[in-house]
């Protein structure tokens, strides 16, 4: 995979440094690899359509999406996931194009794709407004545009809020990531410049984690956010500590220690306007 390197302004430098951390690919693959091919059916893309992936990690949703015949332009800020991802797709002889991009400002040209996708993705940007115009811009004219994202009081949005008073600030003027997951939030953003949008509640179960140790042990090891917020505190055993706690508490509370969970999501379709 050759691909340019993006310049990166302070901000975007230190969230794809974060997304290098631990090994987000495992928690792709063994945790949440269900969501990208349910996007993919859910956006109707099929052979031939010219198909972006934003915020694609290792091709969660772009492999299901070439596997189907679509032709793929994967996009994400940390190079070493895209690399993960070119490998694997080439491994599965899919021709996928893997390339450095910022979903505030994508570097395709208006109506360059049929159909836009991103998968727990672009809610990790933190500027929701201009993202959401970079998704329009390059969808054609009754293209589709199709999202999945964690929603505020389902499990990963209660995650964030019990990492949140450990974590580093965030950038000035960033909203929350799981504002993406809920309705009333992405209708706003996109306005007018889609019809036809539907929103749907669903969840992911996850039978991954015997215990909400187990869990926390999995994430705190390979999760970047959650390796993050245990950085942030690693000169304090007392916050060290909190944290432990905090995380046991959310993952007990969505029912961790008997070995099944439900993780929920909002699915959004759309299509962009004429
Ligand atoms: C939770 S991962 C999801 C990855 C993949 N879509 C999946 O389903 O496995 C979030 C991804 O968002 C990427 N990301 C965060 N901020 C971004 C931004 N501003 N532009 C593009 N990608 C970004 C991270 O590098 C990371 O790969």
């Amino acid at each position: 995979m050759s691909m340019q390197s993006l310049e990166l302004d302070p901000i975007k430098a230190k969230a794809r440094a974060m997304w290098a951390f631990g090994d987000y690919d495992r928690v792709s693959t063994a945790v949440v690899g269900g969501l990208g091919p349910s996007l993919v059916a859910a956006s109707g893309i099929g052979t031939g359509d010219r198909v972006l992936d934003v915020a694609a990690g290792s091709g969660n949703a772009s492999i299901p999406a070439a596997t189907v015949g679509a032709s793929v332009t994967a996009t994400d800020l940390t190079p070493e996931l895209l690399q993960i991802g070119s490998q694997r797709s080439a491994g599965l002889g899919l021709d996928i194009a893997w390339a450095e991009a910022d979903a505030e400002h994508l570097p395709y040209i208006d109506s360059e794709f049929d159909a836009v996708l991103s998968c727990v993705g672009v809610m990790f940007a933190p500027f929701h407004q201009p993202v959401a115009d970079e998704l329009v811009r390059v969808c054609r004219p009754g293209g589709t545009i199709a999202l999945i994202n964690w929603t505020p009081s389902g499990f990963i949005g209660q995650l964030f809020a019990a990492m949140k008073p450990f974590a580093a600030a965030p950038p000035a003027g960033a909203s929350p990531g799981p504002l993406w997951g809920d309705e009333a939030h992405v209708r706003s953003l996109f306005g007018d410049s889609v019809s036809h949008l539907t929103a749907e509640r669903r969840t992911l179960a996850v039978d991954t984690f015997a215990s909400a140790s187990d869990f926390r042990d999995f994430f705190a090891a390979y999760y970047g956010p959650t390796i993050a917020a245990y950085r942030n505190v690693v000169d304090d055993p007392e916050r060290t500590a909190a944290l432990d706690a905090a995380i046991i508490d959310v993952a007990q509370a969505h029912g961790a220690d008997s070995g099944h969970m439900e993780w929920e999501y909002l699915l959004v379709v759309a299509r962009r306007s004429a």
